[in-house]
């Protein structure tokens, strides 16, 4: 009998102190979005640049990690005024918080770290992604989530097809012409069409990698000369040796390069509206025409 009362105290303990866990969790969330909720909250930083703070619990709660509290990712943010900030500019801010997402996820980051993004952070080039970039900071979406597939290139395109960065780094604008090609045009419809399911075709990370994407001459990035094909052949098995070399990769057809796809379809630029005039002109004689002639048998 005496076991039994003291099981059950235990038991009661327990729930209380678990309740009390999340209670003061949820009070401490809470009295954080409090304040943070707020619209038109911002930082301003010594380099002037501002940062907006305004935080909504709703995007948290429907974002991987709803299930963490504020405090986790943000320890020493209990009181306010809060511990003064050690970041200068926007980049230093983000550079520093990305460290949060590195605490936990341990293996994306050391693939991070060797990748040619994770190398230029440590180089301090200013224009490299950081988690955030790509995951976002408080409504973090599942790996396998359709719409985060499908929305992949714009991701990467928000920097692969900006032309000041292309030139920056002296790389190719590649976002233009994959939004062009069969993977790109397919993707789109997905992401338009059927956001909730998973285009089949190739996005950028199923080509360069996904958290070790590296520079394309590399020896161990999947898309140089020798790796390319069993690239292709992870979605066509039955791929031969031509069938790679036979694509165009990013590269935009000119005279010298591809020169047969670029005189083909510049064949087709001037042919396909010249016969739309065409045609077009030959409607509007046509109906002149026939109007003349109703007019003359009319007059006799
Ligand atoms: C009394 C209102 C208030 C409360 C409560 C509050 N904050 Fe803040 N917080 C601010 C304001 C205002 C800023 C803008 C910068 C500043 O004035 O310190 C800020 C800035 C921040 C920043 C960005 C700058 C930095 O210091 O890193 C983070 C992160 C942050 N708060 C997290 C939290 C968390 C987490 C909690 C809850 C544990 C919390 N805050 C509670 C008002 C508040
Ligand atoms: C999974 C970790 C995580 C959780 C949980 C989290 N944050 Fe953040 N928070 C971050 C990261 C990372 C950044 C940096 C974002 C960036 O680069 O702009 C950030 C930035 C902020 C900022 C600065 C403004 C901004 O958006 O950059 C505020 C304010 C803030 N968080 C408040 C909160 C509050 C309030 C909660 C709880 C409702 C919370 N955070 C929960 C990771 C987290
Ligand atoms: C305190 C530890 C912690 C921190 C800090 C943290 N995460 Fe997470 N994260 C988790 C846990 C736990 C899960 C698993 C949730 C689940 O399975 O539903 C998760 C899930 C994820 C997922 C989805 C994984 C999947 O397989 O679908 C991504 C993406 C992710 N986190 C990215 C981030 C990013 C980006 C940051 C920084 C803004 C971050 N995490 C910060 C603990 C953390
Ligand atoms: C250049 C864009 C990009 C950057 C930067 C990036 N990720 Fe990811 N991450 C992705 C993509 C795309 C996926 C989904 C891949 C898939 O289908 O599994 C992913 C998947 C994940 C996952 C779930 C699968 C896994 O590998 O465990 C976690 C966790 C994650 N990222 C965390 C991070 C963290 C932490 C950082 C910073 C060190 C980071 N990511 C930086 C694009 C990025
Ligand atoms: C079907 C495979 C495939 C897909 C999908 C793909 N790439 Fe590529 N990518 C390649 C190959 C092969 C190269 C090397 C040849 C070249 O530069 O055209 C390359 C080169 C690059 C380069 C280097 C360009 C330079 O200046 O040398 C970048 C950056 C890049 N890709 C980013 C992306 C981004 C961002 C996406 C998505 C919008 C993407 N790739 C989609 C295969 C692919
Ligand atoms: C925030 C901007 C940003 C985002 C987002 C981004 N990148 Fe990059 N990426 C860069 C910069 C800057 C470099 C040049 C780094 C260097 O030269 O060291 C680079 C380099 C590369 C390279 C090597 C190019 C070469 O010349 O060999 C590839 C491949 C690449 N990125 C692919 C991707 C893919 C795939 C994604 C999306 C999953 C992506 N990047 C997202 C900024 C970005
Ligand atoms: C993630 C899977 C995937 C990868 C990796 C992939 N593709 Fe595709 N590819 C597809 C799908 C699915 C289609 C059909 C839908 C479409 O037209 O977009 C396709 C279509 C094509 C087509 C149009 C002709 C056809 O067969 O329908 C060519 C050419 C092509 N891919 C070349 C390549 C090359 C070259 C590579 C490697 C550099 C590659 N693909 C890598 C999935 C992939």
């Amino acid at each position: 009998m005496r076991g039994r009362v003291q099981r059950i105290t235990w038991w009661v303990i327990l729930l209380a102190a678990g309740c009390g866990l999340f209670a003061v969790r949820s009070l401490a969330q809470e009295a954080c979005l409090q304040c943070h909720e707020t619209e038109g909250l911002s930082i301003t930083l010594p380099s002037g640049e501002s940062i907006p703070v305004t935080v909504k619990g709703k995007d948290l709660a429907a974002s991987v990690h709803r299930d963490l509290s504020c405090t986790t990712c943000h320890p020493g943010q209990e009181k306010y005024p809060h511990p003064p900030l050690a970041a200068k500019t926007a980049r230093e801010f983000r550079v520093a918080s990305a460290r949060i997402c590195q605490s936990c996820h341990s293996d994306a980051a050391s693939d991070y770290s060797q990748s040619v993004h994770g190398r230029g952070l440590k180089l301090g080039l200013a224009d490299v992604p950081t988690c955030q970039s790509c995951h976002t900071a408080h409504t973090v979406k599942p790996a396998k989530d359709p719409a985060f597939r499908n929305n992949i290139p714009l991701v990467c395109g928000n920097c692969h097809g900006d032309p000041q960065l292309a030139s920056k780094y002296g790389m190719k604008e590649v976002y233009q012409t994959y939004a062009t090609e069969f993977h790109g045009v397919t993707t789109f419809f997905y992401r338009v069409t059927k956001p909730q399911e998973v285009s089949p075709a190739a996005v950028c990370y199923d080509c360069h990698g996904i958290h070790d994407v590296k520079a394309v001459d590399a020896p161990d990035s999947p898309v140089n000369k020798q790796n390319l094909l069993s690239t292709c052949r992870k979605c066509h098995p039955q791929a031969g040796a031509l069938f790679a070399s036979a694509w165009l990769e990013h590269e935009r057809p000119a005279l010298g390069k591809a020169t047969l796809v670029y005189l083909v379809s510049l064949f087709y630029t001037i042919l396909i509206p010249s016969v739309v005039v065409f045609l077009g002109v030959h409607t509007v004689l046509d109906l002149w025409r026939w109007l003349m002639d109703r007019l003359e048998e009319r007059r006799r």
